[in-house]
């Protein structure tokens, strides 16, 4: 089956391809000759899915998924989330993004240990954190919506030469001590958030056809 995957990242399209398997064809945008960025301004994973996905259908008529990623640190109350690839400023710059998580959870940890010392009573502090990605699929005009999450921890700092974004500093809870970016792209494949969400695609579209 031929569908149109809405991203530009290569790290998200090499994943999706592995993932959903040989059944189908994976074509970008820029394939179908779809070239304008939207805009992601909704306030939630699921409205900025709709909106890449709706882009894609509205440009071309084909069947078409978009995923929106974030990442929620407990600490941080779910932060950076929806905004997690702009969380720094303005530009996609995964290096800042992951040293601002990382400054404000050693902030978050000097003011508790600060606290404590001085007998204060404080929320437990702690590095509690999953990645949630939502994926909106459009067939015939109709839209679907599927999820997955992968529970971790953020760790004190990064390790890893694989996977993109976030991964060298979260560690899932199926690998203790290691990073996203440390283990392959098969074992991050077979537990990731993505993968939860694609294959649960990959399901009702083998079931519809
Ligand atoms: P978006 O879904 O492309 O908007 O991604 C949001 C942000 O999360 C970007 O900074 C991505 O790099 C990051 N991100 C998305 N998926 C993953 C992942 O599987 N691992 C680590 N970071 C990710």
């Amino acid at each position: 089956m031929k569908i149109v995957f809405a991203t530009g990242n290569s790290g998200k399209l090499r994943e999706a391809s592995e993932i959903l398997g040989g059944g189908f064809e994976l074509v970008t945008p820029a394939q179908m000759g779809i070239t304008d960025d939207v805009e992601e301004t909704g306030l939630t994973l699921k409205a900025n899915s709709i909106i890449k996905a709706e882009h894609i259908w509205k440009s071309c008529g084909c069947s078409c998924f978009a995923d929106d990623t974030g990442l929620e640190v407990n600490a941080l109350n779910g932060a950076p989330g929806v905004y997690s690839a702009r969380y720094a400023g303005v530009g996609r710059d995964f290096g800042k993004n992951i040293d601002k998580v990382l400054s404000e959870l050693a902030v978050l940890r000097a003011e508790c240990s600060m606290a404590e010392a001085v007998g204060l009573k404080m929320n437990r502090y702690s590095r509690r954190a999953r990645f949630r990605s939502v994926i909106t699929l459009i067939l015939d005009g109709k839209e679907l919506f599927f999820e997955g999450t992968l529970e971790g921890s953020i760790a004190y700092y990064r390790s890893g030469n694989g996977g993109f974004g976030y991964d060298p500093v979260f560690m899932p809870d199926e690998y203790p001590g290691k990073t996203l970016a440390d283990i392959s792209e098969e074992e991050k494949n077979a537990i990731s958030h993505r993968g939860k969400a694609l294959r649960a695609m990959a399901a009702f579209l083998n079931s519809v056809a």
